[in-house]
């Protein structure tokens, strides 16, 4: 069974994992080591992200020994593009806090189809080098996926590029005003990459996200739900909103 840890609003569970995160990065510091942390997307981190800023503001959290992962990148965003996830990043977290932007890593969108395999070897590599992932946040998407991996992804699955399930594309449709403006496909993390993360914590809120968590937490393992695999990682936990729990026994 996967931890799952309900909290009364995403605010407090982000928090929690705020905290923990903190406690992380300030241990390492204090023996003078690095810590390598694996970054999500998407709404359901913004409020951890807030309160990762308003340590680093208000408690003079720092991020100076800070190396981060993003799990993707939709293909064919540049960087300044609003919906591109090197975007949301800077805008969301790292422009407002102490990494230095040699230590932030995302996959590129925009990698010629020549230079794909190379580029997403090299980002498995770089991953390596930095001594693997401490502990990788995650969301889920209604198709189960954590990163971009959709329904077909396997736990041998490392960082490659993908086909977005439709479901997927729909969801973004109104952030890309309009899914003829989503990316088709997009480089990914696979599953196997964030398996490999010494600490993986998934948030999930709303009643929307219900089916989903109770098919990651509650059913089967299987390469339809690729967050059900996190039932079979030894220090995984789920931090949700009641909401998001309601369809759990
Ligand atoms: C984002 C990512 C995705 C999202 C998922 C949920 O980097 O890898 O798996 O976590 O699509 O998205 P939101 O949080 O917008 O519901």
């Amino acid at each position: 069974m996967i931890p799952v840890k309900v909290f009364d609003t995403p605010q407090d569970a982000a928090k929690s994992l705020a905290a923990e995160v903190a406690e992380l990065i300030r241990s390492r510091a204090a023996e003078g080591k690095p810590v390598v942390l694996g970054l999500a997307t998407g709404a359901t981190p913004l409020p951890f992200y807030a309160e990762l800023v308003r340590m680093h503001r208000e408690e003079g959290l720092s991020f100076a020994n800070v190396t981060s992962f993003n799990l993707d990148e939709y293909s064919g965003l540049p960087r300044e593009h609003p919906e591109s996830y090197w975007y949301f990043m800077h805008h969301n977290l790292f422009d407002h806090i102490d990494i230095k932007p040699e230590n932030v890593n995302l996959p590129s969108g925009l990698v010629a189809p020549e230079d794909l395999d190379a580029h997403c070897a090299a980002y498995e590599q770089k991953i390596k080098d930095c001594g693997g992932i401490d502990l990788q946040i995650l969301g889920i998407g209604r198709t189960g996926h954590i990163g971009f991996n959709e329904p077909g992804s396997d736990d041998s699955t490392i960082t490659r590029k993908i086909q977005l399930d439709e479901l997927t594309r729909s969801d973004a449709a109104p952030a890309f005003g309009g899914i003829e403006n989503v990316p088709k496909t997009a480089i990914t993390m696979g599953v196997a990459t964030i398996m490999a993360a010494r600490r993986v914590v998934l948030m999930a809120w709303g009643a929307k996200k219900a089916p989903i968590v109770k098919k990651a937490v509650e059913g089967p393992v299987t390469s339809e739900v690729a967050a059900s695999y996190l039932q079979k990682h030894p220090n995984a936990c789920f931090l949700l909103d009641k909401e998001a729990a309601s369809e759990l026994q």
